[in-house]
């Protein structure tokens, strides 16, 4: 079909083929437990799993491997040493591109875990504790969450972005005792005063720490409460500690992330699948060879750098590349000057920074080599083609293949991919289904959709990388994802297939909004709005947005007596930022003396959508509305704001 873009280089791949790869998936789906029990000889086991899948999506519950005993500090560390400890296991590379990088042999990464591991005993951290991780992405980040699983910690890793108030609440849902952070992190020479948030947190009611591991990163001046708070340095020790034998489902991490309710979710994953899941999606969807270096641009306070910056390239053995910095700092060539210094191999990055790259001209690009890439990766929002076409001609000279990985935090790893070495892409398009993935198009009503259609994506069988509930609230988990469709996974995103069977992701049908490829639930943004006094009522929408894909559209009332002012605009925003992190910053806000409602009070977000999107046109029916000339009055205000 003419909307192919043709694999460049296709036969110099060996990791999987056409065939095989239409084999393998047949298999995969034909005797699943078959499939994974051989997949899961890919990790080393204390005891090796003898069963593969025991789940059910109706009652909900979740197991694979069940009876197998491992670690995943053991395989993404320990087990290399003999065959490649003295090959780099991670290259840091900081900020500020004066100062020097680091690169950590797998020997070396090995004592750092140990230091780690030995510092986390040390305050008091023991196996089936939740630990939080606020870090910078530096390579304490990663040590921090390697100790954890070492030592059958469970891991809550915590965006160094998000506020104090957000710590809060998810220190407080999974009752963690235990933080390590930072002095500071620092972002393209922005310094972001980690331990002073912690400090801010930790005042919070129902917060509830014992002790506060911090790392000396940028030396800043810092206050230690004592006996709570501990230096890295000062308690770290060289001591043995042997890995635990994880049982395969016992927990691995949790993280939250955003739905359509208010509070975030602790998703939590477990030990075997999800190990599993990380090795083998990394092995077979970036084609990794021995001796390359693999880049993700991600942070490790994201699934992403999770499941692709720590576990999946580490347990199999390779290279990766941890960036502490941003893509525009010192300019906007920064990312390919670290291409170029550290022959990164492949690139695993995000729509929203090709898009903000692209917007600054190829000469950024054109000015580097990049001889070194062989393979380009995007993850966590739809990509536009325009986008992509810019991302493969330009930065990839049309030589490297794209892939388009579509996945979710409760999907463990990539779900919806093309195969470097075995597919032809399109651009916009994900792809094809990885092994064992069912993915299903539903109607409104729940009416599957065969052959090209467009509809809700569920998933319709488990897979071993799938998240096993919300931490602490099963019913929640059940409800959110299985609840909608009874008997299948709902992904919450709308999704197109194809007369080729490739997938389209067309966006979030839920509440739940991608802002620089970050999940937002829009009435986290709400909450955050109406905890001003000034503040009556709020309802947050998306809306396209050129760079972040899509931006943040607040519509505010005031409470009476209260007037919508430039000042208290900028206030609402900074309260916001205040509330959540700089990521969830409003990025309109519209003064409103109504919201649309129906006669019996549910706010009409499509209309609201519709608005802010500048698309009158269709704004559908709204002769259902309490008061209908509101409409009139939105677009007006949409008008002059
Ligand atoms: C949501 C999940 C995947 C790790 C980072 C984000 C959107 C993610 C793609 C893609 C289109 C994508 C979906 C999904 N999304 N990747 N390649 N194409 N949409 O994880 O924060 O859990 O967000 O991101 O809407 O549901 P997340």
């Amino acid at each position: 079909m003419s909307d192919f873009v043709q694999r460049p280089g296709a036969l110099e791949h060996t990791h999987c083929t056409a065939e095989q790869y239409r084999r393998l998936y047949q298999n995969s789906l034909a005797d699943p437990d078959r499939f994974w029990l051989d997949q899961a000889g890919r990790l080393d086991w204390f005891v090796a799993p003898r069963t593969g899948g025991n789940w059910s999506y109706d009652p909900v519950e979740i197991k694979w491997f069940e009876d197998g005993t491992t670690n995943l500090c053991h395989n993404a560390v320990d087990r290399h040493l003999n065959a490649r400890g003295d090959q780099p296991a991670i290259i840091f590379e900081p900020d500020d591109p004066a100062s020097p990088s680091r690169t950590l042999s797998y020997a070396q990464l090995f004592v750092e875990v140990i230091q780690m591991a030995n510092a986390l005993k040390a305050i008091g951290v023991r196996r089936g504790d939740r630990v939080t991780i606020y870090m910078p992405n530096i390579v304490e980040g990663v040590t921090a969450m390697l100790a954890c699983a070492r030592i059958g910690a469970i891991h809550s890793v915590v965006f160094g972005g998000f506020s104090p108030e957000a710590l809060a609440g998810r220190l407080t849902d999974c009752d963690s005792r235990f933080i390590v952070t930072a002095d500071q992190a620092v972002r393209g020479t922005k310094p972001v005063p980690l331990k002073a948030n912690v400090d801010a947190a930790l005042e919070r009611e129902g917060v509830n720490v014992e002790s506060v591991l911090v790392i000396r990163h940028t030396g800043a001046d810092i206050t230690m409460a004592e006996g709570r708070d501990h230096w890295f340095h000062a308690v770290a020790s060289d001591d043995d500690v042997p890995c635990e034998p994880m049982a395969a489902e016992d927990p691995l991490f949790i993280l939250y992330t955003s739905g359509s309710t208010g509070k975030p979710k602790g998703v939590l994953h477990t030990t075997g699948g999800y190990g599993v899941w990380a090795a083998t999606t990394f092995h077979y969807i970036f084609d990794y060879r021995q001796g390359e270096t693999y880049w993700c641009t991600a942070d490790i306070g994201w699934v992403t750098g999770h499941s692709y910056i720590v576990y999946g390239p580490l347990m199999n053995g390779a290279t990766s590349l941890v960036f502490e910095g941003v893509p525009n700092h010192p300019d906007f060539g920064r990312f390919w000057d670290v291409v170029d210094k550290h022959q990164v191999n492949i690139l695993y990055t995000a729509p929203t920074a090709i898009r903000a790259l692209m917007r600054e001209g190829d000469q950024f690009v054109t000015s580097r080599s990049r001889a070194s890439l062989r393979l380009l990766g995007s993850v966590g929002e739809p990509i536009n083609p325009e986008a992509w076409r810019w991302y493969y001609e330009v930065v990839g000279e049309s030589r490297c293949p794209i892939i388009d990985t579509w996945w979710q935090t409760e999907t463990g790893g990539c779900m919806i991919t093309t195969l470097p070495g075995a597919h032809d892409m399109k651009p916009g398009s994900a792809g094809l289904p990885m092994f064992g993935v069912r993915p299903e198009l539903v109607d409104a009503e729940g009416g599957v959709l065969e052959g090209e259609a467009e509809g809700n994506l569920c998933i319709t069988a488990s897979w071993p990388g799938q998240a096993r509930s919300v931490y602490g609230d099963h019913e929640r988990f059940v409800q959110t994802y299985f609840s909608t469709y009874p008997g299948k996974y709902f992904t919450g995103d709308g999704c197109r297939r194809d007369s080729d069977g490739y997938y389209w992701i067309t966006g979030r049908v839920d509440d739940v909004i991608n802002v620089s490829g970050h999940r937002m639930g829009t009435a986290e943004v709400e909450s955050a709005l109406v905890l001003h006094d000034k503040v009556a009522e709020a309802a947050v929408v998306g809306y396209p947005h050129d760079i972040k894909g899509q931006g943040i559209y607040c519509y505010v009332t005031l409470n009476a007596g209260e007037d919508g002012s430039e000042a208290l605009e900028a206030e609402l925003r900074q309260h916001v930022r205040r509330e959540i992190g700089p990521i969830a910053t409003p990025d309109r806000i519209q003064f409103t003396d109504g919201l649309p409602k129906t006669r019996s009070g549910k706010i009409m977000r499509r209309i609201l959508r519709k608005v802010a999107e500048d698309d009158y046109g269709s704004l559908g029916d709204t002769s259902t509305l309490a008061d209908p000339s509101l409409v009139e009055r939105l677009i007006a205000g949409r008008r002059d704001s």
